[in-house]
C-alpha cells in the first residue's frame, strides 16, 4: 500500500506493506543512511529519528502508525543554507564520535531533549539519553550537549 507522510519537509509516498518499520522505508526506499540499523527491539536507539517532534526509535515504529505525520532525520538536522544544527556543531567541537555508529540516533535524542527542556540537568540527561555506545563516548556526548545549550560543561571526566 502507499503510505504518505513528511520527512525533512518533504513529501513523500512508500509503497510497503503496513507494518514495515519507518527505519527500512526511511534507509531502502528513500536512500537516507543517516539513521542506522542496531538491535531491530527499540533497545539500543541507533535508528532514533523525531516523529513529529518526539524522538522515536524507528526500527519498532510500522510504516501505518507515520501516515500523515512529520520525521526529521539526521540529514534534515542542518539549516537550508548548509548551517550545521548547534548540536551538530556541539558534537564536532567535543569530538565526541569514536567508531560513529551509535551517534547520529544519539544526536537525534539529545536535539529532542534539548528542544523539549531546554538546558537539561545531569539528571534529565541521564533519563533521557539511553541510547547505547558500545565505544562508551557517554562523558563526551553529554559535554557536547551542555556545550550545545551554552551550559559550562560538568567535569565528568573524558572518554
Ligand atoms: S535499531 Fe532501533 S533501537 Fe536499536
Ligand atoms: S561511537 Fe561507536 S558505538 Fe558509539
Amino acid at each position: 500500500m502507499a503510505i504518505a507522510f513528511t520527512v525533512n519537509g518533504k513529501q513523500v509516498e512508500v509503497e510497503a506493506d503496513a507494518d514495515t518499520p519507518l527505519l527500512w522505508a526511511l534507509r531502502d526506499d528513500l536512500g537516507m543512511t543517516g539513521t542506522k540499523f542496531g538491535c531491530g527491539i527499540a533497545a539500543c536507539g541507533a535508528c532514533s529519528v523525531h516523529v513529529d517532534g518526539a524522538v522515536t526509535r524507528s526500527c519498532s515504529v510500522p510504516l501505518s502508525d507515520i501516515a500523515g505525520k512529520s520525521v526529521t532525520t539526521i540529514e534534515g538536522l542542518k539549516a537550508a543554507d548548509g548551517t550545521l544544527h548547534k548540536v551538530q556543531a556541539a558534537w564536532i567541537a567535543a569530538q565526541v564520535p569514536q567508531c560513529g555508529y551509535c551517534q547520529s540516533g544519539q544526536i537525534m535524542a539529545a536535539v529532542a531533549l534539548i528542544e523539549q527542556v531546554g538546558t537539561p540537568t545531569d539528571a534529565q540527561i541521564d533519563e533521557a539519553m539511553t541510547n547505547i555506545c558500545r565505544c562508551g563516548t557517554y562523558p563526551r556526548i553529554r559535554k557536547a550537549i551542555l556545550a550545545a545549550t551554552g551550559a559550562a560543561a560538568a567535569q565528568t571526566g573524558d572518554a
